[in-house]
């Protein structure tokens, strides 16, 4: 944390998603400073005036301003959401070469101020950003965390809560492995409360395990439904990015499925993919190793492999 133990961070890109997240942390209260950095100056000097007028309805004072790549080199965490996002029918992993330079560009500039905090990456595909921005960063891969299977989980919880008719509080069911087509859910070790979600439905002759089916296909092409019907998906994305904030800024000890470096985890080295962790102010503490059945350990090779198949063909 900064010496003031004041929690700032920095947003870099001001456009829905940015906006989104920062309309999040205003309304939960969750950081002391915010400054936005965008392309456009003016833009920024926008979203933070329009900010400023609703600070006498938030929880708590928050410094928000626009600023510049200065601004980082004492933020505790840095949040990139600039790119080209997902056109209708586009996939994430078409956007690659375009963000890819993206993400380099930033990230050079954030570490020229002498940036050592944390770095949340939420461009899409944000596996392969999430890479990038670790690789030009040159920061431990602990602090270079990427939004990851965030949404999808809490995507996942919304969808069984309706289904089961419990609190989506009381519900730890996890997506995991690439923020995209091959993402999938550990049913294995999913819980409703203290109990498996796989004997609930045993259970209970009002559930089927073919529902179950349908909510993990409804999950995984949620951003395309979204984006047909509204162009672009950002206040789910806002509230995950405000969520791993959380865990960030108040040194939570959360179990988040963020995307991150295995470092060996899951037979797994060098790419960044969604996996269950621990994180605190320090950013990754550990990644919770989980009983995967044989399907799920095809399914996450699986991701892995579109993964290393993505990050061999980026261009330099
Ligand atoms: C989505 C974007 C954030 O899944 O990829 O909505």
């Amino acid at each position: 944390m900064n010496n003031r133990d004041l929690r700032k961070v920095v947003l870099v890109g001001a456009g829905f998603v940015g906006m989104s997240y920062a309309f999040a942390l205003l309304n939960q209260g969750v950081v002391d400073e915010l400054t936005i950095i965008n392309r456009s100056k003016d833009k920024a000097l926008g979203e933070a005036m329009d900010l400023n007028h609703g600070l006498s309805y938030a929880p708590k004072d928050m410094k928000i301003k626009a600023g510049d790549y200065n601004d980082c080199k004492d933020a505790d965490l840095v949040v990139i959401t600039a790119g080209a996002s997902q056109k209708t029918g586009e996939t994430r992993l078409q956007l690659v070469n375009k963000n890819a330079k993206i993400i380099r560009q930033i990230v050079d500039q954030i570490m020229e101020s002498g940036f050592n905090g944390i770095l949340l990456v939420a461009s899409n595909p944000v596996d392969i950003m999430s890479y990038v921005a670790w690789k030009q960063s040159g920061l431990e891969s602990n602090k270079v965390i990427g939004s990851g299977t965030t949404l999808d989980t809490a995507r996942l919880q919304y969808e069984l809560s309706k289904y089961l008719d419990i609190s989506s509080k009381s519900i730890n069911a996890y997506i995991i492995g690439e923020h995209g087509d091959t993402e999938f859910p550990v049913w294995s070790n999913a819980y409703i409360g203290v109990k498996p979600l796989l004997d609930v439905i045993k259970e209970d002759e009002a559930y089927q395990y073919k529902d179950l089916e349908k909510i993990y296909t409804d999950v995984r092409d949620a951003a395309y439904q979204i984006i047909e019907k509204k162009k672009a998906t950002y206040l789910g994305i806002g509230m995950a990015l405000m969520r791993i904030t959380k865990a960030i800024v108040d040194n939570e000890n959360s179990i988040l499925t963020v995307s991150v470096n295995p470092n060996g985890e899951f037979s797994m080295n060098n790419l960044y993919i969604g996996l269950p962790v621990i994180i605190n102010r320090n950013g990754v503490r550990d990644v919770v190793s989980l009983n995967l059945t044989p399907r799920d350990k095809a399914l996450l090779r699986k991701s892995e492999f579109v993964l290393k198949e993505t990050i061999q063909s980026l261009e330099d």
